[in-house]
């Protein structure tokens, strides 16, 4: 049976960095308090680009870097919570941006797991032989649906594009396993309401930004990702020493430590960038993966890869590179 190798990576970041003594411009906070909670320093922000302008390039770098051609793309799907549009989707503008006219495409919502929630869609379509080569997109423009007057959220976030190519093989290398989940019952613990016209029969609320409750996300990753890297494990008769590297979310460098600590692994292990780029949301597994690949860090190591967010959903992979 096939299964999806993921054969090129690719990632787009805006140019306009903004750090967080400008942050301290605009709203009252500090480098110390932001850098000390949540390991950011800097992220980027698309001045200049839309959500499928980030996402196209994404795409672009991911093609050139595997070789594959557009045309040669099945299926994309791109896992996103902040693009301009509701209709269409951003994967349907990609296609059209960079010529997959072969390829059918659609967007997934699954806001900060959308990345491995989509691996496991394209594993799905994969598996049945529908699909050869697939683009996975995962791109945000969060700096749209921010509160720029809540400090409390508007210092966590970037903006961002990351991409992979998935190609279907019969090799052992590939993606070896994807596993996610979903807790309906606390939808409302981070959520950001979708920006709707008043009618003259009803009028819409005006609070549409983005709202969190830290406390309860930090403590529902903290739990959740270790458990469901050991089903994980448990399924594929894999031990966590098996796996060389951790690709988290990267929404919070102490979750990812308290995740370590949790797994009783070395902290050296799980892959961070969020110093750079903030928290990119459905974007930042594919951007670390890329960055990573870019090093030569890939190679020859199985990866855990792990996504949680608004739903609540979470997600968890092992990937065997060649
Ligand atoms: N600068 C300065 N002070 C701030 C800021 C800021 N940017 N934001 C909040 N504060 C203040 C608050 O007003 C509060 O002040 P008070 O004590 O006078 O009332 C104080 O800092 C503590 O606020 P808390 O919200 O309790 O801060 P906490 O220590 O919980 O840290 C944080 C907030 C970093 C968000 C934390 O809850 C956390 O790490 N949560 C994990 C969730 C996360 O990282 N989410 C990212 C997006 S979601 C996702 O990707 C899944």
């Amino acid at each position: 049976m096939y299964h999806g190798k993921i054969v090129g990576t690719g990632s787009f970041l805006p140019d306009f960095i903004v750090t967080n003594d400008d942050l301290a411009k605009v709203v009252e906070t500090s480098d110390d308090w932001i850098y000390t909670r949540t390991g950011i320093k800097e992220r980027r922000i698309a001045k200049d680009y839309g959500v499928s302008d980030m996402a196209a390039q994404a795409a672009k770098n991911a093609l050139d870097q595997s070789g594959v051609k557009p045309e040669e793309i099945d299926l994309i799907i791109t896992a996103t919570v902040s693009s301009e549009y509701s209709m269409p989707s951003v994967a349907c503008m990609v296609q059209g941006k960079i010529g997959a006219k072969n390829a059918f495409a659609f967007d997934l919502q699954a806001a900060c797991s959308g990345f491995v929630y989509g691996l496991d869609v394209i594993e799905q379509f994969i598996k049945t032989g529908k699909v050869k080569k697939a683009l996975l997109i995962g791109v945000e423009k969060l700096s749209q649906v921010l509160n720029w007057e809540d400090r409390s959220t508007c210092v966590l976030f970037g903006d961002g594009a990351g991409a992979v190519i998935i190609e279907a093989t019969k090799e052992v290398y590939g993606v070896i396993d994807v596993l996610n989940k979903s807790i309906g019952t606390d939808w409302d613990v981070l959520t950001s309401k979708i920006k709707h016209n008043d009618t003259p029969y009803y009028k819409q609320g005006e609070d549409n930004y983005l709202k969190m409750d830290g406390q309860q996300v930090f403590q529902f990753a903290c739990k959740k990702v270790p458990e469901i890297f050991e089903e994980l494990l448990t399924n594929n008769g894999l031990e966590t020493i098996d796996v060389d590297l951790f690709v988290l979310h990267q929404a919070n460098s102490r979750i990812i430590e308290r995740v370590a600590k949790k797994m009783g692994q070395p902290i050296d292990k799980f892959y961070m960038n969020i110093e750079k780029c903030g928290n990119t949301s459905a974007a930042t597994i594919p951007i670390a993966l890329d960055e990573l690949n870019g090093k030569g860090e890939l190679s020859g190591k199985t990866v855990g890869i792990s996504g949680f967010g608004a739903g609540l959903t979470y997600g968890a992979a092992f990937i065997q590179f060649q």
